[in-house]
């Protein structure tokens, strides 16, 4: 059967040309880059490409890149780091975070640290003067995310660095959904931490960075030797950090384009499922987007019900976050957006990709239309 992979917000595949970059890592270059003999430096200079790639992608400096295993990994980091660092105990954070920040807090709000989480508006946004207005002398770091991983809608992460850069506050951002989709320049933003992860961005999983601007002060979260100057022990996965630096150099030559494509595609899967299939409605902003999301609320139609009938079909796309699929709750992101419990459970998000098309696009939306058809249809009526 064929699959159509509208789930890009929960992993993408590795890229045929990251794939083959990496390969050789497992069974030639195998040296551990901590080795002084020939074997190990050959490793560590190929470390050194993949950070230059990054580095030039984001405008920043080699020794700002801490690699890690994941987003995830890069959050915790962060915010331990900054709690530790700066001896205070407050966090100002979303309602929206990702649930890597949002767990954390909550551990960390048990353990007697003060936890402030702005809220948004119907629309998925944040306000500014809420930012502004929950900073004090007490926090430590203030956490927002860049693009949300639910209904992809973008924070203004520009201004609220430049609040906490007048401040005196450090600024944390979860790039994880932004990276790739919409640009980063870090020698403009004055953003002090930011996380992402390759297996977003075609690169496999299991690999991440956290981005410490110099002169600021971090703290590991993982000790226990000397990578990554100290700031993150573990012998480096080297076949994953090749890779990601390839997925990365590729980004940089085709993003702009590719993600012209991705956004045309999207409109066009939300045109059609929004004016074919009867009450229906885009959830988050339409404006602030990234481009390759889109999270629409089928009104009485159980969300679970309709990915299952789409998975039988060979289309693949997710209710809330895959991290809490399978979980009855409705999504969080949507429920602080005013949605009621059963619009939440009736949402489905759809994050598209590098490789689909346009026939594939049009055959899901078909697909979506009879499918949500055949679900309504077998609800008695009164
Ligand atoms: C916004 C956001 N932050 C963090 C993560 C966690 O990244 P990882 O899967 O690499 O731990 C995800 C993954 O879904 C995400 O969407």
């Amino acid at each position: 059967m064929r699959l159509i992979y509208l789930d890009n917000n929960a992993t993408t595949p590795v890229d045929p040309l990251v794939l083959k970059e990496m390969v050789p890592f497992f069974s030639v270059y195998y040296g551990n880059p901590s080795s002084p003999y020939r074997l190990g430096q050959e490793a560590k200079q190929h470390l050194k490409k993949a950070r230059i790639a990054i580095c030039r992608f984001l405008n920043c400096e080699e020794d700002e890149i801490v690699f890690t295993s994941c987003g995830t990994e890069s959050n915790n980091a962060a915010i331990l780091s900054a709690l530790r660092t700066t001896g205070k105990k407050r966090i100002v954070t979303t309602v929206t975070e990702h649930s890597s920040i949002q767990e954390l807090c909550t551990d960390l709000e048990k353990r007697g640290f003060d936890i402030d989480r702005i809220p948004v508006d119907s629309l998925g946004l944040i306000d500014l003067e809420e930012v502004e207005k929950r900073i004090n002398e007490q926090t430590a770091l203030v956490s927002v995310m860049w693009a949300n991983n639910e209904t992809g809608v973008i924070f203004p992460v520009e201004q609220i660095a430049e609040i906490c850069r007048k401040r005196g506050v450090y600024f944390h951002t979860d790039a994880v959904q932004a990276v790739g989709k919409i640009p980063i320049d870090l020698s403009k933003i004055p953003v002090d931490f930011l996380s992402l992860t390759g297996h977003k961005f075609y690169a496999p999983k299991g690999i991440g960075v956290l981005f410490v601007r110099k002169g600021r002060p971090f703290e590991p979260f993982i000790r226990g030797g000397s990578q990554e100057m100290r700031r993150r022990a573990g012998t480096e996965n080297v076949p994953a950090i090749v890779g990601m630096g390839k997925a990365i150099e590729i980004l940089s030559h085709q993003m702009v384009e590719e993600n012209k494509k991705i956004r045309a595609l999207r409109d066009l899967l939300e045109t059609r499922i929004l004016s074919e299939v009867p009450l229906t409605k885009l959830n988050g902003d339409k404006l602030n987007r990234i481009p390759n999301t889109t999270n629409i609320c089928f009104k009485g139609v159980d969300a679970e019900t309709l990915l299952f009938d789409l998975d039988q079909k060979g289309i693949c796309a997710s209710g809330g976050s895959a991290c809490t699929t399978g979980s009855l709750k409705p999504s969080r992101v949507l429920t602080a957006m005013g949605l009621n419990p059963l619009e939440a459970k009736s949402s489905v998000r759809f994050s598209l990709g590098r490789h689909n098309t346009e026939e594939e696009i049009q055959f899901a939306a078909d697909e979506i239309v009879k499918s949500v058809e055949k679900i309504r249809g077998k609800i008695p009526r009164h």
